[in-house]
C-alpha cells in the first residue's frame, strides 16, 4: 500500500471585504465547498476510535511479523494514547501528550515492512468496524505520512 501525506485542510478562510472604498459587490459564496463533518465525526467519535485502536492492537500483538515489537509493553496505557492521537489528528477534542514518533521509536529499528505490517492490521481493524473507505483511506494517508519519523531501519 503507498501512503503519502495527506493535507487535509479543508476549505481555508475567504477572504472578506479588502477595506478599499466602493470594493465591487463579493461574488456569492461557494455553496460550503469542503466544509463537511470532520474526519472525527466521520469516525464516530472518540469511544469508536477507542474501541478500533483496541481491535488494531489486538491484532498487533498476534501478529507474527510485528508482535515481537510488543511484548511486555502496557497495552492498555498504548491504546490511550494512539487513541489520543488518532482523535487528535482526526479534528477530535482529544490532546495527546506522549512522546514524539521520533522518540518513541528511536530504538526499535523499525523497518519499512515493520510499518507496514502495522498499516494493514489498523486497514484490518477499520475495515472490521465498518469505517468507510474515504475515512480509511485519510485516517492512513495521516498516519503514513509519520512513516518517515518511525523507520529507522533497513530491511
Ligand atoms: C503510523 C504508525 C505508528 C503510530 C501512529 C504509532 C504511535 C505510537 C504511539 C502514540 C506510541 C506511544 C508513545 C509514548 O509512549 O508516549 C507508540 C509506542 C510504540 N510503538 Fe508505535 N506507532 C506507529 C508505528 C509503529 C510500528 C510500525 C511499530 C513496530 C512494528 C511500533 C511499535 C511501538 C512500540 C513497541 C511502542 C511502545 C513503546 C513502549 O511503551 O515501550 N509503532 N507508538
Amino acid at each position: 500500500m503507498r501512503l503519502a501525506v495527506a493535507a487535509v485542510l479543508g476549505a481555508s478562510l475567504a477572504g472578506g471585504a479588502c477595506g478599499h472604498p466602493a470594493p465591487p459587490p463579493p461574488a456569492p459564496a461557494p455553496a460550503a465547498a469542503s466544509a463537511g463533518p470532520s474526519l472525527y465525526a466521520r469516525l464516530g467519535g472518540v469511544n469508536a476510535i477507542h474501541a478500533v485502536v483496541g481491535d488494531f492492537l489486538a491484532r498487533v500483538a498476534a501478529d507474527g511479523r510485528i508482535r515481537a515489537f510488543f511484548r511486555g509493553v502496557d497495552l492498555d496505557s498504548l491504546q490511550t494514547k494512539l487513541t489520543d492521537q488518532i482523535c487528535q489528528a482526526a479534528g477530535g477534542p482529544c490532546r495527546y501528550t506522549g512522546k514524539d514518533m521520533r522518540e518513541a521509536h528511536a530504538d526499535m529499528t523499525i523497518t519499512d515492512a515493520d510499518f507496514d505490517a502495522l498499516i494493514e492490521d489498523l486497514a484490518g481493524a477499520l475495515d472490521h468496524a465498518g469505517v468507510g473507505p474515504n475515512e480509511e483511506r485519510e485516517l492512513l494517508n495521516t498516519l503514513g505520512g509519520l512513516r518517515r519519523e518511525i523507520v529507522t531501519g533497513r530491511r
